[in-house]
């Protein structure tokens, strides 16, 4: 069997477009060291003094995990390094980083990103990933980036991805052409293209939310869920409940085998918990991109207007009829 490895696959998807430069196809293999490095730490991370909380808060008041540190430093070394954006913003730091440097100061992108996503999950062995979104900057190429730069809408998103690691290491990006997803070979250390062309399946049974929520939910998300719990006609039976709580692992799981993934806003936090520029945004573009959809119950995700680096939003997100069916319960009971 022949093998492509992702950067053989961006330098023929490269070809495709004749005025490129090449600066997207580097930021996107800049990014897959990180996503190797990260995957090394986390592999290990029960033989290393790696486990476990490391003492800190971030900006949304949450424990950071050592972990959470340890690959948003590796990000963000990889992308300063690398040249190819001006600036990074990222879910463990308050402020958005502007790099001082020459060739940084003239690169044409900004990068934000979840560094690792589900922290959790970290010490009990279960699935966590990392999120990254990637913007064209809207300062002057020279000039330090600014907040402008990272207060896009999603829609303006050049490429988005997510690595996973689970039982295999996955990286799954999509630069507005398409979804495909890579596998990691730990033998050669390559991703390798693995899932050329995701599309979520036509028809998903599975739904996933936080249940212990239901009570402070509003009644549209109730009545969605209950409606999944009904007999679907196709199958002869209810829909199937699965929740990680790792975003990263209930997507990647909704994208191959069809199904949707809520996090609403509940009476305590209206805005519900994800955040819009480093969660929902990238997920809603490589959504789109296989054919599914993603909303906060009314509205397109990617359409929202960015007020705030660490803005939150409900998300709705994954197999298209599924986003619908919760979107007609959210708009009854409105
Ligand atoms: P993070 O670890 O980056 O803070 O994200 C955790 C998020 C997301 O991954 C997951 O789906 C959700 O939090 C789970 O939240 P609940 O525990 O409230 O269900
Ligand atoms: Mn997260
Ligand atoms: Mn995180």
């Amino acid at each position: 069997m022949s093998m492509v490895t992702l950067n053989e696959f961006i330098m023929e998807r490269q070809a495709d477009f004749p005025f490129a430069s090449g600066d997207l196809s580097r930021l996107l293999a800049d990014i897959s060291i990180a996503a190797k490095i990260i995957n090394h730490k986390v592999n290990k991370a029960g033989l290393q003094d790696i486990l476990g909380a490391e003492g800190t808060t971030n900006v949304q008041g949450e424990t950071q995990m050592k972990l959470d540190v340890f690959s948003d430093q590796a990000l963000l070394n990889a992308v300063k390094w690398g040249g190819q954006v001006c600036g990074a913003g990222s879910e463990e730091n308050e402020k958005y980083f502007a790099f001082d440097l020459e060739h940084c100061r003239k690169a044409k992108y900004v990068i934000l990103f979840d560094p690792l996503d589900g922290s959790s999950n970290i010490d009990v062995n279960v699935s966590i990933g990392t999120i990254f979104s990637i913007l064209r900057r809207t300062s002057a190429v020279g000039d330090l980036a600014n907040i402008n730069d990272f207060l896009q809408k999603g829609s303006e998103q050049v490429a988005a991805g997510y690595v996973i690691y689970g039982s295999s290491t996955m990286l799954v990006y999509t630069t507005g052409h398409g979804v495909n997803g890579f596998t990691l070979e730990p033998s050669i250390g390559e991703f390798c293209l693995s899932h050329a062309n995701m599309h979520f399946p036509e028809h998903g049974n599975i739904y996933s939310i936080n249940e212990g929520n239901m009570s402070i939910c509003e009644k549209g998300v109730r009545d969605f869920v209950e409606w999944c719990k009904d007999i679907d006609k196709k199958t002869n039976r209810p829909f199937t409940a699965r929740y990680i709580g790792s975003l990263v692992a209930d997507f990647h799981r909704n994208l191959i085998k069809g199904g949707v993934y809520i996090y609403p806003g509940t009476k305590k936090n209206p805005e519900g918990k994800l955040r819009l520029q480093y969660e929902c945004n990238p997920l809603a573009f490589i959504a789109e991109q296989a054919g599914g959809k993603a909303s906060d119950g009314k509205n397109r995700i990617m359409e929202l207007p960015p007020k705030e680096l660490h803005q939150r939003t409900p998300l709705f997100i994954g197999s298209k009829h599924l986003v619908e069916k919760a979107e007609e319960f959210i708009q009854k009971n409105s």
